[in-house]
């Protein structure tokens, strides 16, 4: 039985479920898997599991992007998101605040302390930045305060003893002289967690730094920032920026917090930058990278009105890369392909080889040494090395519904990049942004084609052996983006079951699949932030968890060898459910899929002499494994468990409950050539067995 290819113009419509009934089930039946260590089926691709990455449910500003300054050029507008709508009523709306561009910041005047706040466009103080807040201090008396107020992304946080990176871009005139005092303040402004001042402000654009280092303070994440002036006169702010430790200490760096959730997963490859704030919602909106690098002062952010409603830019090309090289990922570029998402295309040909240049020249900023125009413009962006890439994508999820028409023009468009990239770069593997059953790549032929997947839990354990029986001379596939979407706004237990099921599946096919992403990563779970029902890792402005989700991927990709072997598998219980799909327009067809309740997947190191079982147990019951393996000589009997469950699907994580649904890692004893385990009910475990 085969499910076809979703993406999200389908994937609410596509499989439900009618039904479920018994089938092959029965719970004291005991399964016998026979591992045969010797027959290798696959060779695990070497950058297998990896992470995909978009700004959408602010996964950049407000996210791992560790900027705390919410709309730091006074840019930002508000828009309201224009998709999930046909093309012909895809139109993009503004929401009901003013359009100021100044959301996010307030006037501060406290104790009879007079001012004003306005955006000013007449005051550029470059290209980029382009407007600025200009704040008006008219009357000011002692303990009286006049100044601007920011409120970060849904809060600032403050934390002990921690030292926090200012920079504005400030002048002054009416005969402003300074000082300004910078300050980390509670909501109401009364509690000062730290204050610094700056002395002197010419009357001209000129950057300041400062450092606020808080002492023995309450952690909170409400905290907001301040900037008060100390005298009449009038300051015309060009940004403003505050930074608080980063990984890898980068002055434009990521969290620690996301970072190191990440790196616990020991990511092969990162995906960047989209999905589909790769296109945006017109050619003008689209991730136009050439300005999305140099110093933060040279970036004029763009709307991202496709999802999050305003980027910064702060995470821009470089800033992708240096993620990669502190995680010691392979960045897999998606270079824009010329199609947004409104239906505002470049037609193939003379028009598109800005484009298809623009896509070399990303090419030679990532990989092309200081020598190369773009090379030497990474060096002076300072990373003169060059990054490693092997794998870039043209375009993302080009095979959507009738109404974008966008994959009618593909395969010119594709084929237009794809020569030029190919001639250039001989050496890098081209993927298709289709699955590899869409047919619109008609004239070259892709290294890898791109299938993406948004289902329900029961939908992908249907489908756990999907590529099973693919054509192993034919193309490669790259699973760029999936999901079991159940669960809100991470995804719970039973969804974990399902990403646990399908995974088994993939990894078996490792040699076809060569890569896998699940999306979307991340989610800042404030109401107002998120867009996307499913994610894999949440946050709030202070704390963060994963889900557990999550916690699947990050057992399954830091437990595999090299190669998979071949596993027998006797009296797998299952069950009968009714699903329904649809055949044509308006039409849906009901029939019955055996599922199985478990599954599995082996994989193992012969140099380190490890085996790597992984079980997945979908039902209510515990089920018992009997485990023989052939084709080796010794078998340890001590090994390692690593095991998730909990007692219901819906279990899942949350800020306040973070750590519900986590793995436990165990020494296990009675190992041998065949011995017993019991797969407590909804549980996914990684048996690490010692076998030479
Ligand atoms: O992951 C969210 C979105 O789903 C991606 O941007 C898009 O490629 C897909 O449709």
């Amino acid at each position: 039985m085969k499910i076809q290819t979703t993406n999200l113009w389908m994937l609410l419509c596509f499989i439900c479920i009618a039904g479920v009934s018994d089938a092959a089930d029965d719970s004291n039946q005991v399964t016998v898997l026979t591992l045969k260590a010797n027959d290798v089926t696959a060779k695990v691709s070497p950058l297998f599991y990896g992470l995909m990455t978009e700004e959408i449910n602010h996964s950049y500003d407000g996210g791992i992007y560790a900027e705390l300054i919410r709309n730091r050029i006074f840019k930002e507008v508000p828009i309201k998101r224009p998709l999930t709508k046909p093309e012909k009523e895809f139109k993009i709306e503004y929401g009901d605040s003013p359009n100021d561009g100044l959301m996010y910041w307030e006037l501060v005047q406290t104790n009879g302390g007079i001012g004003s706040m306005s955006q000013d466009l007449s005051q550029p103080m470059n290209t980029a930045l382009t407007n600025s807040l200009k704040l008006k201090i008219t009357s000011l008396g002692e303990n009286q305060r006049v100044g601007i107020s920011n409120e970060g992304f849904w809060g600032i946080p403050v934390r002990p003893h921690t030292t926090y990176r200012a920079r504005i871009h400030v002048k002054a005139g009416d005969g402003f002289k300074g000082p300004l005092t910078l300050a980390l303040v509670d909501q109401d402004g009364k509690t000062i967690y730290t204050q610094t001042e700056i002395e002197q402000i010419t009357d001209h654009y000129q950057r300041y730094d400062a450092t606020l280092t808080t002492g023995d303070v309450k952690v909170t994440k409400d905290a907001r920032f301040h900037i008060w002036a100390g005298d009449t006169g009038t300051v015309w702010f060009s940004l403003v920026s505050l930074f608080p430790p980063t990984y890898n200490n980068r002055p434009n760096g990521n969290r620690i917090d996301l970072m190191q959730l990440l790196a616990d997963m020991k990511p092969e490859f990162l995906r960047f930058p989209g999905g589909n704030y790769v296109e945006g919602a017109t050619i003008a909106t689209r991730f136009d990278w050439k300005k999305t690098i140099g110093d933060i002062t040279e970036r004029p952010g763009h709307a991202n009105d496709i999802w999050s409603g305003w980027s910064s830019d702060g995470m821009g090309m470089l800033e992708f890369l240096l993620w990669c090289e502190d995680l010691n990922m392979e960045p897999v570029i998606v270079v824009y392909s010329g199609y947004s998402m409104t239906g505002d295309r470049v037609a193939p040909g003379p028009d598109l080889e800005p484009y298809v240049q623009d896509a070399l020249d990303q090419i030679e900023y990532t990989i092309g040494d200081a020598s190369t125009p773009w090379g030497a413009r990474r060096a002076k962006d300072g990373h003169p090395e060059p990054f490693k890439l092997t794998y870039m994508e043209i375009g993302n999820e080009e095979d959507v519904g009738n109404w974008r028409s966008k994959g009618n023009e593909y395969d010119a468009r594709f084929t237009q990049f794809y020569d030029a990239i190919r001639a250039k770069y001989p050496q890098l593997k081209i993927i298709g942004a289709t699955p590899v059953t869409s047919d619109l790549i008609k004239t070259r032929q892709p290294d890898v084609y791109d299938d993406h997947y948004y289902r329900s839990s029961v939908s992908m354990q249907a489908d756990a052996h999907h590529y099973d029986d693919f054509d192993r001379n034919g193309p490669k596939i790259f699973v760029g983006e999936w999901a079991t979407r159940e669960g809100s706004p991470t995804p719970h237990l039973g969804a974990a079951l399902g990403d646990a099921a399908w995974l088994t599946g993939l990894e078996r096919n490792s040699d076809v699949v060569v890569m896998e992403s699940y999306a979307p990563l991340f989610v800042n779970v404030n109401p107002g932030a998120m867009l996307w029902r499913t994610d894999l890792i949440g946050y709030d402005a202070l704390t963060c968890y994963g889900s557990p989700s999550y916690y699947v991927q990050q057992m399954f990709s830091s437990h595999h060898g090299d190669t998979v072997i071949a596993v027998d598998a006797d009296h797998t219980p299952s069950r009968l459910v009714e699903m329904r799909r649809r055949i044509s327009d308006g039409e849906m067809e009901t029939y019955s899929v055996d599922i199985p309740w478990l599954f599995y997947n082996a994989t193992r190191d012969s140099h380190q002499g490890l085996i790597y079982l992984k079980l997945v147990n979908c039902s209510e019951v515990p089920r018992p494994v009997q485990i023989q393996i052939n084709g080796v000589t010794n078998v340890k009997s001590i090994g390692e468990l690593v095991q998730m469950k909990g007692n219901s699907t819906d279990d899942t994580n949350s800020i306040t409950d973070p750590t519900h649904i986590i793995p436990t890692t165990t020494a296990i004893n009675g190992l041998s050539h065949d011995f017993k385990q019991t797969l407590p009910p909804l549980s996914v475990s990684v048996l690490t067995i010692h076998a030479n």
